[in-house]
C-alpha cells in the first residue's frame, strides 16, 4: 500500500487534533517494501527485542513508558520503526525530560534545537533532521523524510518547513523550567569567556556534587531523570538523547535516535544523533546500534556503523560495543584525556539478528532499558573503566559564550 501526501496530511491533522499516544503512531502511513505493504521475511533464528537508553526508567518516567509502548506495538505486529518512533515520541513529548524534544535544554540563544535520525532495515532506508526548531517530535519527522522524500537529511529552517508541510504543528519547546536554567546559565557568563575553559566545566555524571545553594530544591530529582549534571552554580548540563533499536519476531530491524543535544550549544551545532552511522545504524542482515552521550566523541568513529560492522564480522553485541569504545578512546584528543582516560561519558546500545543485545559505556554506572519475552526492565551497561577510575576533573565539552 502506498500513501499519498494528501492522505498523510489527513493523518497529521488528526494527530494535531489530539489523538492520544500511541494512537498517533497508528495514524502513520505504513512503510512499504518495494511496493508491498508487508515487510520481506528474512531468515531469522532469534526473538523480538527492544533495547533503549534508560532515560529515567527507574523513576517510572517517560523512558519506561516509551519502551513499554514500543514493545506492546512490536508484539502486536507493528513495523519495528513505527514501534520505536512511537516509543521515543513519548519521551520527546515529556516536558520533564530535559534532553529530548519538548523541555530539552536550549542553545546559547535560549532556543531549543532538536536532532534525530532513523533507519528501517527491511527497506534499507534512512531519514534525519538536524537543528530543527519548534517541532517536538523530530524522530517522526526523520521517518517522514525517509518515507516521503528522495533525501535523507534535512536541517534547520528547511527541516521545519518540511515538517509543517507534512502536518506537524509548530510550538514553543522551551519550558519555563528550561528557560529559568538558561537565564541562570547566562548569568554565570563573563564577557571574556571562551568556549573551552576547564575552570567552569562541571563535574562528570557520577561525580556530581549536590546542587549548591544556587540550585532549586528539586534539582536532584530533575537531574536523576536523564543524563544531566549540575555545575557549582546550579546550572544543569546535558548531552541528553534517547536511542532505541528493535528486532521483530520475523527478524526485521530498525533504529532511531532523538535528542535536544548538548545544552547551551552554539546555534546550529548538531551532534551525533542525526548522523546516520554515528547516532544510529541498522542493517537488516546483521543488527542495529546507537549511541547517547558526548556526540563529538562518537562522530569521529562512526560508532553505530562500526558496531554493526563488528557484529557482521561475528562479534557479539557486547564485544562489538567494547571494541567501538576502544576506538573512541584511541581517537580522543589529548585535551580530553587524563592519565590515559577520557574525561567524558558515552554509551552505546546494540542488538543483533539473533536478538542478542548489549549496552556499553565508558565509565561504570550507566544503565539501559530492554524489553523481550520477559518484559521491560533495566540492566547495567558493560563498561571500560570502573567509576573509581574516573579522572577527578570536570566533564569536557561544556560551552561558554565568548
Ligand atoms: N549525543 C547527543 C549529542 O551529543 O548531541
Amino acid at each position: 500500500m502506498s500513501v499519498s501526501r494528501r492522505d498523510f496530511l489527513g493523518a497529521g491533522a488528526a494527530a494535531a487534533a489530539g489523538l492520544a499516544l500511541p494512537r498517533l503512531a497508528e495514524g502513520m502511513p505504513a512503510i512499504t517494501v518495494r511496493g508491498r505493504a508487508e515487510p520481506e521475511i528474512t531468515p531469522f533464528a532469534g526473538r523480538p527485542v527492544i533495547i533503549s537508553a534508560a532515560n529515567g526508567y527507574n523513576r517510572d518516567s517517560s523512558g519506561k513508558r516509551g519502551i513499554e509502548v514500543a514493545w506492546d506495538m512490536l508484539t502486536k505486529g507493528a513495523d519495528p520503526l513505527d514501534a520505536i518512533v512511537s516509543g521515543v515520541q513519548i519521551v520527546e513529548l515529556d516536558p520533564n525530560d530535559n534532553s529530548v524534544g519538548l523541555g530539552g535544554l536550549p542553545n546559547e540563544d535560549g532556543v531549543v534545537e532538536l536532532d534525530a535520525s532513523c533507519m528501517h532495515g527491511p527497506t534499507k532506508r534512512a531519514g534525519a533532521v538536524g537543528a530543527i526548531q519548534d517541532i517536538a517530535t523530530p524522530a517522526a519527522v526523520a521517518r517522514d523524510v525517509m518515507i516521503h522524500t528522495d533525501h535523507i537529511f534535512l536541517v534547520g529552517e528547511g527541516a521545519k518547513r518540511f515538517a509543517i508541510e507534512m502536518g506537524y504543528k509548530p510550538q514553543n519547546l522551551l519550558t519555563e523550567r528550561a528557560r529559568e536554567y538558561w537565564v541562570k546559565w547566562k548569568s554565570t557568563l563573563n564577557p571574556g569567556d571562551n568556549w573551552l575553559d576547564p575552570d567552569q566545566i562541571p563535574p562528570m555524571k557520577g561525580q556530581r556534587p549536590a546542587p549548591t545553594g544556587a540550585g532549586r530544591p528539586d534539582d536532584e530529582e530533575y537531574s536523576s531523570n536523564t543524563h544531566v549534571w549540575f555545575d557549582r552554580n546550579g546550572v544543569p548540563h546535558t548531552y541528553g538523547t534517547i536511542n532505541m533499536n528493535a528486532i521483530t519476531a520475523s527478524g526485521d530491524i530498525a533504529s532511531v535516535t532523538t535528542t535536544s543535544g548538548l545544552s547551551w550549544k552554539i546555534p546550529g551545532r548538531v551532534g551525533d544523533s542525526p548522523l546516520i552511522g554515528a547516532g544510529q545504524y541498522c542493517d537488516n542482515e546483521v543488527g542495529a546500534a546507537g549511541s547517547t552521550g558526548r556526540g563529538e566523541a562518537n562522530i569521529k568513529v562512526c560508532g553505530a556503523f562500526l558496531a554493526v560492522e563488528f557484529m557482521r564480522q561475528g562479534m557479539t553485541p557486547q564485544a562489538a560495543l567494547m571494541k567501538v569504545m576502544e576506538r573512541v578512546i584511541a581517537m580522543t584528543e589529548d585535551r580530553l584525556m587524563v592519565n590515559g582516560k577520557p574525561t567524558f561519558q558515552l554509551q552505546y546500545y546494540a542488538v543483533n539478528k539473533k536478538g542478542e543485545y548489549a549496552a556499553a559505556c565508558c565509565y561504570e554506572g550507566s544503565t539501559f532499558a530492554v524489553a523481550d519475552e520477559k518484559g521491560a526492565r533495566i540492566e547495567k551497561c558493560a563498561y571500560m573503566y570502573k567509576a573509581s577510575e574516573q579522572p577527578a576533573v570536570p566533564l569536557s565539552g561544556v560551552l561558554r559564550k565568548p
